[in-house]
């Protein structure tokens, strides 16, 4: 099956509404980690699977000073991009279901709006378990779409641009299961709630809450109407929206820390 989604990507169509997706999802991410510090020394290694333009990735490094950053991803543009923001990390163009990585060799995994898109979602949690060590954290960023609150009309959209991926949206849960029928224990887990009645000049955070403007809501999935197939719902939407007919409620975004252990 070809690949809508990632073959839709292009550094030029995602930057924007990946940069600006980052920025917002680290202002409650942020106080995440200052208060659920993970205890990771200097000499650590960190792993951002799927970690297009690395702009995420560099932000959550900033919690682990001193500890070696690796970035993956299967993307060559994004790694390219990704290698000239932070030269001082490491990137590595690769696909999660083969890591070019041996055994037990890093600490943290990170995964941020990532396990969505996977079509084998077993295999590559199985290839990521192969190369955390025993003792080590994964902290996982997901969109929760069953909690997330959109109009009908624009569920659909939504909805159809997730059947276009060959990932599962329900990555999430399958994840949860997967990690708990193993060796492994949830530290916490926290959903950020964006909701749309702020402004579009600056997010506002009041964690975990975080409000946004209409317009920034609406970039939010505007990359969905670059794929033809979505065209004719995407135009719908976008008309109705912008009548404020039909409104996005609210984003949820799910941070969940677990522990492989010892
Ligand atoms: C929605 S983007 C998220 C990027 C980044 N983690 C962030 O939060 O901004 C998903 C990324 O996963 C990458 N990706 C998809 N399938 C992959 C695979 N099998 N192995 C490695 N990376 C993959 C894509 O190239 C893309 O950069």
């Amino acid at each position: 099956m070809s690949d809508l989604y990632l073959d839709s990507l292009s550094l030029q169509e995602e930057m924007p509404r990946l940069a600006a997706q980052s920025r917002l999802v680290y202002l409650g991410l942020e106080e995440f980690l200052r208060s659920h510090p993970i205890p990771i020394k200097n000499e650590g290694s960190l792993l951002d699977v799927g970690s297009g333009l690395g702009i995420l990735t560099a932000l959550v490094s900033r919690h682990f000073p001193g500890i070696h950053v690796t970035g993956l991803d299967k993307s060559t543009d994004m790694i390219r991009f990704a290698q000239v923001s932070n030269p001082k990390m490491e990137w590595v163009n690769g696909d999660v279901a083969s890591l070019p990585f041996s055994d037990a060799s890093f600490d943290i995994l990170l995964n941020s709006f990532f396990l969505i898109h996977l079509p084998q979602l077993e295999k590559s949690l199985k290839e990521m378990d192969r190369v955390l060590r025993p003792g080590g954290y994964i902290l996982m960023i997901e969109p929760d779409q069953q909690a997330t609150k959109v109009d009908p009309l624009i569920e659909k959209l939504i909805h159809s641009h997730g059947e276009l991926g060959p990932g599962d949206r329900k990555a999430l849960t399958q994840a949860e299961s997967f990690y708990l029928g193993k060796a492994y224990e949830m530290i916490t887990q926290q959903e950020l709630i964006i909701t749309t009645d702020g402004s579009d000049d600056a997010p506002e955070l009041n964690y975990p809450n975080i409000k946004i403007g209409r317009m920034t809501a609406w970039s939010m999935i505007s990359h969905m109407g670059q794929l033809m197939n979505l065209r004719d719902i995407y135009n719908e939407c976008l008309e109705s929206y912008m009548k404020k007919e039909i409104s996005i409620q609210q984003f949820v975004v799910s941070i969940r820390l677990y522990r492989k252990k010892a």
